[in-house]
């Protein structure tokens, strides 16, 4: 697990912060974003859907893992019900248009639609509750953004190893032919797997999310390479079969902290941080060379040979391999929340524990207490660092065109959310100061339309644009103060540093 640590060098991170804050210089109180720059939200299949267990859905791996007892989760809750969005999608869709929403990105549920993982039996009911809830957003020409593989993995194949297992390749190409043959016609914008780290290092390294083991150094690697392999397989696979006759757009959502240098001295240790926690995924599919950052095969193999294994405990890819992944996502997606600062000293030796993914990585990371606004320390408000993160991206690989796919702020609820105002604010105008300076960003989602089951800290985080009551079993949806910023910023087609949300009454525009 992480161990986080601050030193007390706040004057030299000041210094640094200070440094870093280069996109201030360019501020101004109302900005424009560019012509034909897209806005939406963001939720997940298993964080809003409910209907866990209805109409022929069967187990996944986080009705499995919240279901255990003891249960891991923060708060014991589960996603049984979550935000009912399996019977409320028109509620849904509702929000949608009260905010004028361009798209909205959600995730399809693998056992809702094949019961047994496999093609061999299609649920008719999971495909028209998404047929529902895609005619229905059409209707008022909201784009529908899916994505393939938001985490919720038939537990029959977690049995059979999940992601550590070759044969998940061919499943979830399966898996992705059938919603491409019954989506395809109206879906244009596929993501192919929501944040390949999170689902290999804190599902099969640090036990923090579904499934739970921890066997990091191992088993997170071969996740990685199954992982990127399926996802190119479909890629493949939708290039060649469906986009001549749909001509849609396909393309895999990366995580990314930014992960600064604490100073000068550190500029090698933050660079193998971004390298390890973000490249690992992005350099096999971005980078002109393909395969793994060079600095991580050599320094997994370095340990490996000292800690006598036979080989690398990175699983190499063939040549033939390193070609077929290459350049299989359309766009960038990038899911970003916060930032680290990074340093390697003495005090990393006997951090973690080895073999593993931190110990590999060899650095210590940290956030600055003074980062923290609001009551949750969750997502650490440094914009500067997104506005750095976006500028590595442009100059690491040739200035890809990046989709956010993901931004947004956790609170302990209530409806005035000044913080996530703030938050918002400040992390749009950071991604326009690197669209001034040339980063090709096409689109920005906001997570979350609406609170949602937060994984392993259940409903103790709240994300939403909307607040969801859970105690009225209508799960009525009420728009926050951040809900009416968003608005604003979509009706208007700019960003207003100064603009204070009228909070009075959340209605539809004409034209939504
Ligand atoms: C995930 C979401 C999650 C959000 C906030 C991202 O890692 O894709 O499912 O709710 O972060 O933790």
């Amino acid at each position: 697990m992480i161990k986080y640590q601050c030193f007390g060098i706040v004057l030299l991170c000041l210094i640094v912060l200070a440094k870093s804050k280069t996109s201030n210089s360019k501020q101004q109180n109302v900005r424009s974003f560019p012509d034909g720059f897209l806005f939406g939200t963001a939720t997940a299949s298993y964080q809003v859907e409910g209907g866990w267990n209805e109409d022929g859905k069967t187990e996944n791996i986080w009705d499995h893992r919240t279901h255990l007892n003891p249960s891991p989760i923060k708060d014991q809750s589960t996603g049984d019900i979550a935000a009912d969005s399996y019977h409320l999608y028109k509620r849904d869709v509702e929000m949608m248009r009260e905010l004028g929403l361009d798209f909205y990105r959600f995730s399809l549920s693998w056992t809702r639609i094949l019961p047994t993982g496999f093609p061999d039996k299609i649920n008719e009911a999971g495909v028209e509750y998404y047929n529902n809830l895609i005619n229905e957003m059409l209707k008022y020409n909201i784009e529908p953004v899916v994505t393939l593989y938001h985490w919720d993995l038939p537990q029959k194949f977690q049995e059979l190893g999940g992601w550590t297992n070759p044969f998940i390749i061919d499943w979830y190409t399966d898996f992705a032919r059938v919603v491409f043959e019954t989506f395809g016609d109206r879906v244009k914008y596929w993501i192919t797997i929501n944040e390949p780290r999170e689902i290999c290092y804190q599902g099969y390294g640090a036990a923090s999310l579904a499934p739970g083991y921890n066997y990091s150094g191992v088993a997170d690697y071969m996740c990685a390479k199954h992982l990127l392999l399926a996802h190119a397989k479909t890629y493949h696979m939708y290039d060649q079969k469906y986009r001549p006759k749909y001509g849609g757009n396909i393309f895999i959502t990366l995580s990314a902290m930014w992960y600064e240098p604490a100073n000068e001295n550190e500029i090698e240790a933050a660079s193998d941080a971004n390298q390890f926690q973000w490249a690992l995924y992005a350099h096999p599919i971005f980078s002109r060379v393909g395969d793994y950052p060079p600095v991580i095969k050599e320094k997994i193999a370095a340990k490996s040979a000292e800690q006598g294994f036979t080989r690398s405990r990175l699983p190499e890819f063939t040549p033939e391999e390193v070609e077929y992944i290459q350049g299989t996502s359309d766009f960038f997606g990038l899911n970003h929340y916060s930032t680290y600062y990074v340093v390697r000293n003495e005090s990393v030796k006997g951090m973690y524990e080895v073999p593993s993914f931190f110990d590999d990585m060899d650095v210590i990371i940290y956030q600055l207490p003074d980062w923290k606004i609001g009551e949750s320390n969750f997502t650490m408000y440094v914009p500067w660092g997104f506005y750095n993160l976006l500028t590595q991206i442009r100059e690491d690989y040739d200035n890809p065109v990046v989709f956010i796919t993901e931004n947004g702020f956790a609170t302990r609820g209530g409806l005035d959310d000044d913080d996530r105002v703030t938050y918002y604010k400040y992390y749009l105008n950071a991604m326009l100061d690197a669209i001034d300076d040339g980063s090709n960003i096409i689109a920005y989602t906001a997570w979350s339309i609406m609170d949602n089951f937060e994984w392993s800290l259940g409903y103790t985080e709240r994300f939403g644009l909307y607040e969801v009551d859970y105690n009225s079993p209508e799960r009525t949806r009420t728009p926050r103060k951040s809900a009416f910023l968003y608005k604003e910023i979509l009706r208007t087609r700019t960003l207003d540093l100064e603009y204070e949300p009228d909070t009075n009454v959340m209605d539809i525009d004409e034209g939504h």
